[in-house]
């Protein structure tokens, strides 16, 4: 068994390059030089981007490919993204799970202008903390995250992390609206995580979810009342119709099979860029040992059978490879394979092995749970005040695109206002049909609970999915990132319905 650190050199001296997402644009060479930044060129432009065979698309890229360029960085490292628009709109870039400098996060209106067509942006900042991070346009995201703007930032630890594995592979899955297919369901009650439900789909499955094990959690509501059959009834009038699923830019038959060797140890990251949909991923055959949560890691591995991911967040988890042949690595979600959501993982000397077809009403499957991981204290230690906020988020009646906070929707939502050194709390109650997975800007948080469970050791996330008919959470922000932050819903429709509020650290 090799360990990371001796993995990492073997890999430099054979040259190595982690796979995953297309061309990596960028990745660090030698130390880290001090004040001299690396310079990242990124081009947003529309391209015709191929799905599947004669799932073709006009899309909105970087650099020509969807996901954009996956950009890897040293902790600490110094980049200059360069960005150039060759849209024929606006645009912007936010640098999700990023502790960037205000004026470099990216959110027009707030932090800087809106890089017009034909003109280019300079974004200049530290690369930290650590983790699966990922890059994503913050205008009309609801229409250009939509087409493609979205790629991975993969900021490499500057001390090694106590955890091995033999390669890496970068997954990102993301939602498509073609108007060639049948609409997938939307995803709403339930899903992000049967974590703690009973919801419809996830009968049977057993959840470590909020350390209310298999029985009835926050969720089970969520049946009773409908969950998803309701939900797709009460989709927004103008909520897009979302029919093709990719992993990477392409969707089944299309995907990119997984080759793997008897006895490695893959790590996969996991990235959801989908605009509505939560996926409950699975690989066929194996488990998943989860090691990281929005880039953040835990104190130990937590092996669970699938794993729910909601839009914006990541999972970094281990696959061994210890059951040779060739299977499917798939969403659970009903609809999702049909939707493309499927790629072969097979191993070597096994090509022409036909894999099990993805199971469908799994049953007595471990899934991840936000009650199950224990999070590493990673975060500064507050210096300042305590304070509290209780946030309702609600919205989405009779199918209506109006999404608010506290009754409110942005520009006129009250900000949240604290010092550099605060421990702010935030309490998130939703009152509303469908999940929203809030997530802040400029620093990551501790999640402290979820559906009144209190956490002993919480997880380090940058965004929560708050359960829908009356779930909560609460995070708490050491506010250690001066400026005006987003704190949204990463369902780029609710985002616009009006579901954002400012964090103000002063
Ligand atoms: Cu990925 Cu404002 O967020
Ligand atoms: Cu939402």
């Amino acid at each position: 068994m090799r360990t990371r650190r001796e993995f990492l050199t073997s890999a430099g001296r054979l040259g190595l390059v982690a796979a995953g997402v297309g061309a990596i644009v960028s990745r660090p060479r030698g130390p880290v030089a001090a004040g001299a930044p690396r310079t990242i060129d990124l081009e947003a432009r529309e391209i015709k981007w191929e799905l599947a065979p004669g799932k073709a698309i006009k899309a909105m890229t970087y650099n020509g490919q969807a996901p954009g360029p996956t950009i890897r960085a040293r902790e600490g490292e110094r980049l200059r993204v360069v960005l150039k628009n060759s849209l024929s709109e606006p645009t912007t870039i936010h640098w999700h799970g990023v502790d960037v400098p205000n004026a470099m996060d990216g959110v027009p209106g707030v932090t800087q202008k809106p890089v017009q067509p034909g003109e280019t942006f300079t974004y200049e900042f530290e690369a930290r903390p650590a983790g699966t991070r990922w890059y994503h346009t913050h205008f009309d995201e609801h229409r250009q995250m939509d087409l493609g703007l979205a790629a991975p930032l993969i900021i490499e630890p500057a001390v090694v992390e106590p955890m091995a594995y033999d390669r890496e592979v970068t997954l990102v899955f993301d939602d498509w609206a073609t108007g060639t297919g049948r609409p997938v369901p939307a995803t709403d009650a339930g899903t992000a995580g049967g974590r703690g439900s009973a919801g419809g789909m996830m009968s049977g499955m057993t959840r470590g979810g909020d350390g209310m094990g298999g029985m009835m959690g926050g969720r089970g509501m969520g049946g009773m009342m409908g969950g998803r059959g309701m939900g797709g009834m009460m989709r927004g009038a103008d909520e897009p119709a979302y029919d093709v699923m990719s992993i990477n830019g392409k969707s089944y038959p299309a995907t990119e099979p997984l080759r793997m060797k008897k006895g490695e140890r893959v790590r996969l990251r996991l990235l959801n860029a989908s605009a509505e949909h939560t996926h409950v991923l699975r690989l066929s055959g194996h488990r998943l040992a989860v090691t990281h949560t929005d880039g953040n890691p835990l104190e130990a591995v937590v092996e669970v059978d699938a794993l729910p991911i909601a839009p914006s967040e990541r999972y970094d988890v281990v696959v061994t490879a210890n059951h040779p042949g060739a299977w499917f690595l798939h969403c659970t979600q009903p609809g999702h394979v049909e939707a493309g959501e499927r790629m072969l993982v097979v191993y070597e000397d096994h090509a022409r092995a036909t894999p099990p077809e993805p199971e469908r009403g799994i049953t007595s499957l471990t899934l991840w749970g936000y009650g199950m991981g224990r999070g590493r204290a990673v975060l500064p230690v507050p210096t300042g005040n305590a304070r509290n906020v209780v946030l309702t988020l609600s919205g989405g009646m009779m199918g209506s695109d109006v999404w608010t906070i506290n009754g409110k929707r942005y520009p006129d939502t009250d900000p949240i206002r604290c010092q550099k050194g605060d421990r702010l709390r935030i309490t998130l109650r939703n009152n509303s049909m469908e999940a929203h997975p809030m997530h802040l800007h400029g620093q990551s948080f501790r999640l402290l609970s979820t559906n009144s469970t209190r956490y002993a050791e919480p997880l380090v996330k940058d965004v929560v999915d708050v359960e829908p008919h009356m779930g909560s959470a609460v995070i708490e922000v050491i506010a250690h990132n001066p400026g005006d932050w987003f704190f949204h819903c990463h369902k780029p429709m609710h985002m616009m319905g009006g579901m954002i509020a400012l964090v103000k650290v002063g």
